[in-house]
């Protein structure tokens, strides 16, 4: 049985970042029901309502993997362990993006898997075999008559962004090797409550997995969990190493246990613990309104620094616009000269000048808060603060 938890309510999609100011255009930008449930039985939390894919997963889709160095060299990190534990012949990535982890592969070695022909695009002129589609049973027969079995399957902050999950899990099983490996890296919900960080929900994220979900839901695909890492990217990650039950030559590390077990204690198994979730986030967005509004009063100049899909759910749930933020600073060419999703607040390109009269910065992208605040140290050395929400609505 799925219940509800939390209600973020109206909410645009979070990466349609507008081409012209809302009074400028006749468009209306339409706005979707945005909450999310648990599931009583899997545990699994997911949004209530769904949006299809094509209107979220085009040839406009503006996210990058390569925009950031923690992401590049985390890729780099893994793609070296990837080979010296598994050692693959066959490497199948299912939402390659711009080929950030694929362009650590041999082209002969590696396959795309990328719905977004913007992206597709680039790993195709990398010389990399790409299929511009999106991941389902058909593609996988497709791609077992022209390869045979893959031995490793990865893939990052992806598989939560498809509907049908069980399909999804389905085609894994059918095209992974007996011996393969399955990899699969995604925000942790555990952290997301740690944290506070509502924004992981937007309409993209259908999902946000835990380990006793996904123990749950690849149990029907004779699937099991045999390793599992903490990662720090995306706020806050956990990475599953899934094999085939069947294959009894990889032993199942203590890592599993850990994670299930602290998930358990947390109280994850419990619609308590969600509601009381739902009561932090609806007391965030009240000390976070009351930060800006007391900044303004003050007359404080306030950016934001990250044009994240996950701003987006912050500033319209809090109501936060133009009033309050002038700008946005990214360095997302496809996002630069565009507008906030809902909210109207221009996102400029990123220069370091543009922060020289601001008094506070708003961090949008706050899973990259080490690395901005490295680039950004001259604005803290001259007083510069950053207004965080997470994990609790304050002044860095
Ligand atoms: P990310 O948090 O990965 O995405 P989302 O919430 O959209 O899934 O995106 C980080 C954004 O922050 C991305 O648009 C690039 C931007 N950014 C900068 O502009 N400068 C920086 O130094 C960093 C690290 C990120």
């Amino acid at each position: 049985m799925n219940i509800k938890f939390l209600d973020l309510g109206l909410q645009p999609l979070a990466n349609s970042y507008q081409k012209s100011h809302k009074k400028k255009t006749k468009k209306k930008e339409k706005l979707y029901k945005l909450s999310v449930s648990f599931n009583t039985k899997t545990k699994l939390v997911s949004l209530v309502n769904r949006i299809p894919d094509k209107k979220m997963f085009n040839n406009t889709y503006p996210y990058k993997s390569s925009m950031s160095k923690t992401m590049i060299d985390s890729f780099k990190e893994l793609s070296k362990k990837i080979k010296k534990r598994f050692k693959p012949n066959k490497f199948l990535e299912i939402g390659s993006n711009d080929g950030a982890l694929i362009k650590n592969f041999a082209n002969n070695k590696a396959i795309c898997v990328e719905p977004c022909s913007n992206l597709a695009k680039i790993t195709k002129k990398n010389g990399y075999f790409t299929y511009n589609e999106y991941w389902n049973l058909s593609l996988a027969k497709k791609i077992k008559s022209a390869f045979d079995k893959i031995d490793i399957i990865y893939s990052a902050n992806t598989l939560t962004h498809i509907n049908d999950l069980d399909e999804v899990f389905r085609s894994i099983s059918y095209l992974l090797d007996k011996n393969g490996v399955l990899i699969v890296e995604d925000p942790s919900f555990l952290e997301c409550i740690k944290k506070v960080s509502y924004d992981q929900f937007y309409n993209e994220h259908i999902y946000l997995f835990s380990a006793l979900s996904v123990k749950n839901i690849i149990n029907r695909f004779n699937l099991e969990l045999f390793d599992i890492e903490k990662l720090p990217t995306h706020g806050g990650s956990l990475r599953y190493y899934i094999k085939h039950k069947v294959n009894k030559k990889i032993k199942i590390k203590k890592s599993v246990s850990h994670q299930l077990s602290r998930e358990i204690r947390f109280g994850l198994r419990n619609y308590a613990t969600y509601k009381k979730f739902a009561l932090s986030v609806t007391k965030s967005k009240k000390n976070l309104i009351k930060i800006f509004t007391d900044l303004k009063i003050k007359n404080k100049k306030i950016i934001g620094y990250g044009a994240t899909a996950k701003a987006t759910t912050v500033l319209n749930y809090c109501n936060i616009d133009s009033q309050m933020i002038d700008y946005f600073v990214d360095i997302t060419p496809d996002k630069i000269n565009r507008y906030m999703p809902g909210k109207n607040i221009k996102i400029l390109k990123y220069n370091r000048k543009l922060l020289d009269y601001i008094d506070y910065i708003y961090l949008g992208a706050w899973n990259f808060k080490k690395e901005i605040f490295k680039k950004e140290k001259n604005f803290i050395k001259n007083g510069g603060k950053f207004i965080t929400h997470v994990p609790y609505p304050k002044i860095i």
